[in-house]
């Protein structure tokens, strides 16, 4: 299938310096779209894995303006909504209106140790939710001003449709977060229907990414098999790649998609239908 209504966009990606976020931006711009790439390019204290770094979020824009397009590359922490206007403010005089919104940006704290419960639901509240909520709240002044319409996509989890990440404050916000996803996205998209702005959501099963190969998650499924047990697929694929997600991501965005909104869409290798 040939994709269009993408070509000549500004696409935002939150979470755009390395993994899946990377992944959407050079996928959105090979499909024709600038691309806005916002990473928080620092360390946040309760993640027990590193985060990006400004050389990765240097390597998206390399790898985006190879596609042919032109990127804007934002250092801001998705908490700090004042940060993301005015980011949003510089981007779009640069390269025009926001079209398309990927909500990528995500934290997964998953620590045996977890020596302060308190600070790591907080984090990961405020990153996988309000930064999400931030994200829209910076973008959709400019999609609905524009008046074309536009494609917003949050990026939840497997866990945003089942509660399996028990037993740790970090697996307890993360799934409440992920699932608060798709409220909000339900939210926007009826707000904005009249605008022509979709809303969906997607809920990827593993990914081959830092936030999972890590030294901590290996710690959390030597010490309790039936955590990695129980995140096994229906299909016989151990992780999918971050590609795979940008597959639906992109046609999401696109005006193939024009008629789905509201929608949860899992990219899951059968997890979420298994028995
Ligand atoms: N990897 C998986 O198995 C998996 C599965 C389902 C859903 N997800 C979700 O997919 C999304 C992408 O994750 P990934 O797998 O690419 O992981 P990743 O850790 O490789 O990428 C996440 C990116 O978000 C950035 N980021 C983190 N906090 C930020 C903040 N406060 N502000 C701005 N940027 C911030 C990081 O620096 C990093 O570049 C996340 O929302 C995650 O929850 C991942």
């Amino acid at each position: 299938m040939t994709l269009t209504g993408i070509e000549g966009r500004v696409a935002l990606v939150t979470g755009a310096a390395r993994g899946q976020g990377r992944a959407h931006a050079v996928r959105l711009a090979r499909e024709g779209a600038d691309v806005v790439a916002v990473d928080i390019c620092a360390q946040i204290d309760t993640v027990p894995y590193a985060l990006a770094t400004r050389e990765d979020l240097e390597e998206t824009v390399r790898l985006v303006e190879a596609e042919g397009r032109r990127a804007h590359p934002l250092v801001v922490d998705v908490r700090e909504l004042a940060d993301l206007e005015a980011g949003v403010a510089a981007a779009v005089a640069a390269l025009g209106p926001i079209g398309i919104v990927v909500a990528n940006a995500g934290i997964a704290p998953l620590d045996e140790t977890e020596p302060d419960p308190a600070a790591v639901w907080r984090d990961v509240i405020d990153v996988n939710l309000t930064g999400v909520w931030n994200t829209c709240r910076a973008a959709l002044p400019s999609m609905v001003e524009a008046g074309v319409g536009g494609s917003v996509v949050m990026i939840s989890s497997t866990a945003g449709l089942r509660g399996n990440q028990g037993g740790l404050a970090a697996g307890d916000a993360y799934v409440a977060a992920k699932h608060a996803l798709v409220g909000l996205a339900r939210n926007i998209a009826n707000h904005h229907a009249p605008d022509l702005i979709r809303a969906n959501t997607v809920h990827p099963t593993g990914v081959a990414t830092p936030m999972v190969q890590n030294e901590a998650i290996a710690r959390r499924h030597a010490a309790f098999p039936e955590h990695a047990q129980a995140i096994t697929n229906l299909m016989p694929v151990q992780i999918l790649q971050p590609d795979d997600i940008s597959d639906a991501v992109v046609w999401l965005c696109s005006d193939q998609a024009r008629y789905l909104t509201g929608v949860a869409l899992p990219v899951d290798a059968g997890y979420q239908a298994k028995a």
